[in-house]
């Protein structure tokens, strides 16, 4: 019998999550001066908890507060306190939410006016055209910064296992390092972290292996992968079905899969190469193609708003459907589906004709209702795209500075 996305579901390692919807993880911009999360951060995050889902991802995670996404991201090191993330953890909890935290590594996509460390596997800089100069070449990573990285991933997993986090994600898409090692377009390396899919999968695989090892049984094991890159030459479907088996060697417990990076947001819809993605769950095909013959359970993001999308990926084999932006709209989107199944979530679409400008304004939109619900507010249906750009850019601003002032001796 096909299981309603109102069925409980039980991962590998015994875990229940009481439904099918998760929250994916939304990078909020919304720690506090020394990373940690704060109060803005536990009422959204309630928010969330309250409003249905059987399971919420974090939004990315720092690893090492010297090569951060963004400013205003959390991070988690060995010495952080962590009062603050038992206290988010706990509060995320409520409703019997499971709460896994998305861990992760910019690699070369780091912003230039951040500064701090920008790794990749080789020298290749982003090519964003005329935006390219948002951001500063990357360095070669030499084996020690390599096995620095594994380290700190596992240090970060083993710390939110403490904290009282029930998973881990570790984030091996959209471009960020360990989605750098795997394709073949940034990853030019001749070592045996660079080459066959074999070599460019083994940071990923280290990392997977290595949490796994110092995490407890209790903890889930995720992994958001690419589907594919959808870049001409990168990483592609082909190769995310052999990862996706070589992570099911390792009795993983769920692998999220999305698509894209900052040259080529596949995952707000568009494609950089001549591919066409389905208008709602962009990457249900390529999910439900992998899910046919692997055991490792696996979930989709990307495009899904409506119960009947919703329905339909769990119906195609799929076993978790993610959401991003439609719960950022609209928290509360699955209780108002047990009640309702014709209540629409919203995911905003920006088409000017500057495609990064877009982006940026959509992920801005979005960002808005986050920091909204944080403030104690309603979110907003009617944001305007401009007004959110502008917003979230001179916050940023802000919040860079308060960023390299507070690092101003270790950032070069
Ligand atoms: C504001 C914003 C922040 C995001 N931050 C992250 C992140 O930290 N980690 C991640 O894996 N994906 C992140 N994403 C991507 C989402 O998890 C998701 O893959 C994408 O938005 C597509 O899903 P949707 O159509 O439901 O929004 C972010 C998306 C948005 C809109």
């Amino acid at each position: 019998m096909i299981p309603s996305i109102f069925t409980p579901f039980t991962l590998p390692n015994g875990q229940v999550l009481k439904n099918r919807l998760v929250k994916a993880a939304m990078e909020e911009n919304l720690a506090t001066s020394e990373h940690l999360p704060g109060t803005e951060l536990k009422r959204l995050y309630k928010a969330w908890a309250d409003g249905g889902v059987g399971l919420i991802i974090t939004g990315n995670v720092m690893i090492d507060h010297l090569a951060m996404t963004g400013p205003g991201g959390v991070v988690l090191e060995q010495d952080t306190d962590l009062t603050p993330f038992s206290e988010w953890a706990k509060l995320s909890k409520t409703n019997a939410t499971k709460i896994w935290m998305q861990v992760n590594h910019p690699g070369r996509q780091v912003f230039k006016k951040m500064g701090g460390k920008v790794l990749s596997p080789s020298d290749v800089a982003l090519n964003m055209g005329k935006h390219s100069s948002l951001f500063s070449p990357p360095k070669p990573m030499d084996e020690s910064e390599i096995q620095d990285v594994i380290q700190r991933f596992t240090t970060t997993a083993v710390r939110a296992e403490q904290a009282g986090f029930d998973g881990v994600e570790i984030h091996a898409a959209h471009g960020y390092l360990l989605s750098q090692f795997l394709s073949p377009l940034t990853n030019k390396r001749n070592d045996q972290w660079g080459g066959s899919l074999e070599n460019r999968a083994r940071l990923l695989i280290e990392v997977v292996k290595s949490v796994n090892e110092a995490c407890g049984e209790g903890v889930a094991i995720a992994v958001k992968l690419n589907s594919a890159d959808f870049q001409r030459g990168g990483f592609d479907i082909e190769d995310a079905e052999q990862v996706v088996k070589m992570l099911g060697e390792l009795n993983i417990d769920l692998v999220e899969l999305s698509g894209g990076c900052y040259e080529a947001p596949a995952m707000q819809g568009r494609s950089a190469d001549d591919r066409t993605l389905a208008r709602e769950a962009y990457f249900l095909e390529f999910a439900s193609k992998i899910a046919k013959y692997v055991s490792v359970p696996i979930m989709t993001t990307g495009g899904i708003c409506r119960y009947e999308v919703a329905k339909k990926v769990v119906d195609s084999g799929v076993e978790l459907v993610g959401m991003a932006s439609s719960l950022a709209f609209t928290p509360d989107l699955v209780n108002q589906w047990q009640n309702n199944t014709t209540v629409l979530g919203h995911i905003p679409v920006v088409n000017w004709k500057d495609k990064t400008l877009s982006g940026l304004a959509t992920m801005a939109m979005v960002k808005q209702q986050l920091r909204r619900i944080g403030a104690g507010k309603l979110p907003k249906l009617s944001a305007s795209p401009l007004w959110a750009l502008i917003t979230d850019q001179v916050r940023g601003v802000k919040l860079t500075k308060r960023y390299k002032k507070q690092h101003e001796n270790e950032i070069l």
